[in-house]
């Protein structure tokens, strides 16, 4: 299990160039399925989690390319429904097959996800939509069995604006026969993203960035080609980086329209901002940082993807900061391995009350997922001294060049490859 080795405290200072987003991606590449034929994904990042739904969509029978971060998907050759167990355990997003699945083909056999780092990641949003659409729905040995003839259009209403969910009953509702109206939809741009390329198929949806989808079912769709958005939450973390240090970063190829929240409270910490439609640079050199509060929500709120990276930054700030995510309320593994590089953070129900120290010391800390791995790294370029991130293997799931990237920045970081502990 590879590991990163960090030498802290130097300020960053440089530009680079942001990736595709993976959580666009895993919604993107199911959604082939959809159509018969050769689809193209552009501006696609070389992610473990991207290379997992790839193999998952070979087994069902689909064939791939993936060259110069372009991916294409061929669907001629489709002819197996099974999402099994060791694809969707290892990667909840697999779940994104079972509504193309079931309006393409009319079954889908999938195995529910489980649990994650941080507890139970529930379907029956996903689930109780397709019914909505007419599914025939049964869970046998921890398998979702769903089938159905032909889906017919129906109303829908989320409890949670669940991305997940959104994007399996709209892939699903674009074959349907009839009206779909999804009620509470996410809108997060990966959604957003999702939908144009659906559009770009053939589909019929309005309502785009709104929580109100109204899609119109048709017979079939086409294949199509798509731009894969920026990832903002590898932004948000370059970003993060660039405040920790005390460094200026700026960030080409992103879409600041995704990042409006991140953007607000950064600057309320004292670090300045200048932006214009596809780059952002942050310059927190001279700035004294002030800790702030968060408390994460649905798309614009403030992402619980970011929720990990903001901890630590606050742990370095003046003051005392509440981070509250309203989305995984357990989402905090992160915790006792921040507080080993010296950070302050008590842990109340879904809340983090982070009390800024003004120094982080390196040490050895454990990955334990995506996004605690990253604010892990966060910790090690602002502490003095090493720090050892082991088990990146949870980082590489996310994260493209993550390492090149920021030594492209000025900081001290190397994979160290194949070390235990
Ligand atoms: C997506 O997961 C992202 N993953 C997650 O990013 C992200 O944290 C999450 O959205 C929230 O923004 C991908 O896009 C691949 P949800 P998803 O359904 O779709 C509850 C990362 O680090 N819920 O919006 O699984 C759920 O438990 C990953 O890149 C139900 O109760 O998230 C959670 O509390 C981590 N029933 C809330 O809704 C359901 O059927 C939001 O979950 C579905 C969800």
């Amino acid at each position: 299990m590879d590991k990163f080795v960090i030498n802290g405290g130097k300020k960053l200072n440089g530009s680079v160039n942001v990736s595709g987003a993976k959580n666009a991606t895993l919604a993107l590449l199911p959604a082939s399925l959809l159509a018969n034929g050769i689809s193209e994904f552009r501006n696609t990042p070389k992610l473990n989690d991207v290379f997992t739904m790839l193999k998952l969509l070979k087994q069902l029978g689909a064939g791939y390319t993936f060259e110069n971060g372009i991916v294409t998907l061929d669907t001629t050759l489709v002819d197996n429904f099974t999402a099994p167990y060791e694809h969707v355990k290892k990667m909840r997003a697999s779940v994104y097959v079972l509504g193309p699945l079931l309006a393409r083909y009319g079954e889908a056999r999938v195995s529910l996800p489980g649990g994650c780092a941080w507890g139970p990641r529930p379907v029956n949003l996903h689930l109780e939509g397709l019914k909505r659409l007419g599914a025939e729905i049964n869970l046998e040995d921890g398998y979702i069995i769903a089938k159905s003839k032909r889906l017919n259009g129906g109303k829908i209403n989320f409890d949670i604006p669940s991305v997940g969910a959104t994007g399996n009953i709209m892939m699903a509702a674009c074959l349907a026969k009839g009206e779909t109206i999804i009620n509470n939809a996410a809108m997060e741009p990966e959604i957003t993203n999702l939908a144009r390329y659906l559009i770009s198929m053939g589909a019929k949806i309005e309502g785009l960035n709104s929580s109100i989808l109204h899609i119109q079912g048709v017979d079939f769709l086409n294949p199509a080609n798509i731009d894969t958005i920026p990832d903002r939450i590898e932004a948000g973390t370059l970003l993060i980086a660039g405040a920790i240090t005390k460094g200026k970063v700026n960030l080409t190829n992103v879409d600041i329209r995704h990042m409006y929240s991140l953007c607000e409270k950064l600057e309320a910490t004292g670090v300045k901002l200048s932006y214009n439609s596809n780059s952002v640079t942050i310059d927190a050199t001279d700035s004294e940082l002030n800790s702030v509060d968060v408390i994460t929500g649905p798309f614009p709120g403030y992402p619980t993807d970011m929720q990990a990276q903001w901890i630590v930054y606050m742990s370095v700030c003046n003051g005392t900061a509440t981070i509250t995510d309203t989305i995984y309320r357990d989402r905090f593994t992160h915790v006792p391995e921040l507080t080993r590089l010296g950070a302050d953070i008590t842990v109340k129900d879904n809340s983090a009350i982070v009390k800024g120290t003004n120094k982080l010391r390196g040490a050895k800390v454990m990955s334990t997922d995506l996004r605690a791995s990253a604010s892990l790294v966060l910790g090690g370029l602002a502490a003095e001294g090493t720090t050892e991130v082991l088990r990146i293997y949870h980082l590489d799931r996310g994260y493209e060049g993550l390492e090149s990237k920021l030594g492209q920045l000025g900081a001290s970081i190397e994979r160290v490859a194949g070390s235990e502990y």
